[in-house]
């Protein structure tokens, strides 16, 4: 299974590819209706009544009853009172096995100790925040620049998304060009200019509404594990006034759900120099979940910026950053008076750098080095995509399980592994029908393992944690087990 030699597992790209060339090719397999409705009554109406109640209640007053993107909205949300180490705990005290991980950033698994004292520790003495330096802001951007040879100086921003506008910020100003090539499929935040590409490669401007067309003009997409059609535009870009930089995330678009060939980024560096554009790593997911080297340690490169969020703050809010080489990092100095004398890219926000981030992010970081974390939750993530691998074949189902460390991928539908050709327009309407069918069928999905106790990202992609053990990973197979067998092909229209 591993292609490199590399402390964390590392799939063959190519035939995991191809794999999903095919699981889209296939007609859709998903978990029956009748067993579907059997989940629904026995467990969501008789065991979920207060998460029932709340959502109703809650949908008076938020949009859609919940907050978050990542939540599951069928049959409905459910509400969540507890999360410790790998379980979490719903209002009506049903637990569950946590494999959305708060959406990335708990690698030591959900509310540790040894952060949380900290941070209670931090509260008594100087509360959340204070608008001025506190001696960890300090202590994380040393401990993240001595972990990361690319990231000599480090700036805190209050988000991913944040951190990813100021990249692109930093990138014009340096290479005094206009054009951002990303990734095709990736989603790097939902700032307007990024809001391109999402989901599905070539899909461009189409999933960004609300968003006026001219903002996304200096912004292209390139294909997942293309080089050829990075060149391409990179020599394009040379007639129209160059490229500040090929931003991407290391591990490939949506935490490698399209997985690069191991040398990919390395190509990438190499093309960005030859074109004069920055390379920019997005390890907003990866940054620590791949030791406190990130993606960049594992593939050994050194990205020009590397954009931070998740796991920096420790699971704590005000997961943001940028850091970078010294002659580009110039450009973020802050305060009122001095700094240097060129031009500062204009970034802020009030709520970031707090000394509640840093002091969680820096103790995470810690944590994460002392005992192995990273490690660990990689090795629970092998042993989770072998066991899926072998349910696969139990049931000869056409599905796809692969990881990288402790990021896995349990493709039931492959929504996110089509691509949008505009060189055949007419083809755009059935892509879109077939990935919006098959992803109502990954949420029918979601809701089956939910009702089995396991708690994934949208029912495709599992976080796991250095809270796990090789017997809450079989548990968690156990009810991947009892899914599967009310798994099959669904009938014409079904879905
Ligand atoms: C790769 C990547 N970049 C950027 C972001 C945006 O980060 P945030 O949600 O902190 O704004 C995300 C969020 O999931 C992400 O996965």
């Amino acid at each position: 299974m591993t292609a490199t030699a590399t402390a964390f597992s590392y799939p063959d790209v190519r035939r995991v590819n191809r794999q999903l060339d095919e699981l889209i090719a296939a007609p859709i397999h998903s978990i029956l209706p009748e067993a579907l409705a059997a989940y629904e009554r026995d467990y969501f109406e008789a065991k979920c009544g207060t998460s029932k109640a709340m959502i109703e209640q809650a949908r008076g007053v938020i949009p859609g009853g919940v907050q978050h993107n990542l939540a599951f909205n069928y049959p409905f949300p459910l509400a969540f009172t507890k999360a410790e180490g790998a379980y979490l705990y719903d209002v009506d005290g049903n637990r569950y096995l946590d494999f959305l991980q708060a959406g990335g950033p708990t690698v030591l698994g959900s509310n540790p100790p040894e952060v949380r004292e900290k941070v209670i520790a931090l509260l008594n003495e100087c509360g959340p925040s204070t608008g001025l330096f506190h001696e960890y802001e300090y202590k994380l951007a040393k401990k993240i620049s001595e972990s990361m040879p690319a990231v000599e100086m480090f700036r805190m921003l209050g988000s991913g998304t944040e951190a990813c506008m100021a990249a692109i910020r930093v990138a014009r100003l340096a290479t005094k060009n206009k054009r951002i090539i990303k990734m095709g499929g990736a989603y790097h935040g939902w700032s307007d200019q990024l809001a391109y590409g999402i989901r599905i490669p070539g899909s461009k401007f189409t999933q960004a509404h609300g968003v006026p067309r001219r903002i996304m003009a200096a912004t292209d997409e390139f294909f997942p594990n293309d080089l050829a059609d990075l060149e391409r535009k990179l020599r394009f870009n040379q007639l129209r006034g160059g490229t500040a930089a090929v931003m991407m995330e290391p591990i490939g678009p949506e935490s490698g759900t399209w997985p690069l060939d191991f040398d990919f980024n390395a190509g990438v560096a190499e093309l960005c120099k030859k074109y004069g554009a920055l390379y920019i790593a997005d390890e907003v997911v990866s940054g620590f979940r791949f030791g406190l080297g990130g993606a960049q340690g594992m593939f050994g490169v050194e990205p020009d910026l590397t954009i931070f969020g998740k796991v920096v703050a420790g699971g704590y809010p005000g997961a943001g950053g940028l850091g970078g080489k010294r002659e580009y990092m110039a450009y973020l100095s802050a305060g009122i008076a001095g700094g240097p004398k060129h031009k500062k890219a204009l970034i802020g926000g009030t709520m970031a750098a707090t000394p509640i981030s840093c002091v969680a992010g820096y103790h995470a970081l810690c944590e994460i080095e002392r005992t192995g974390a990273a490690e660990k939750a990689a090795e629970m993530g092998d042993r989770l995509t072998a066991g899926l691998q072998r349910l696969i074949q139990k049931y000869a189902l056409p599905f796809v399980a692969f990881n990288q460390g402790s990021v896995c991928h349990l493709e039931t539908v492959g929504t996110m592994h089509f691509s949008i050709n505009w060189s055949r327009p007419w083809g755009i309407p059935e892509v879109l029908s077939q990935t919006s069918k098959r992803q109502h069928e990954m949420e029918h999905m979601g809701a089956a393992y939910m009702a089995e106790g396991v708690v994934t990202l949208a029912g495709s992609r599992l976080y796991t944690s250095a809270a796990y053990t090789p017997e809450l990973i079989d548990d968690a197979l156990a009810a991947f087990d009892r899914v599967f067998a009310n798994v099959g092909l669904l009938e014409q229209g079904a879905a």
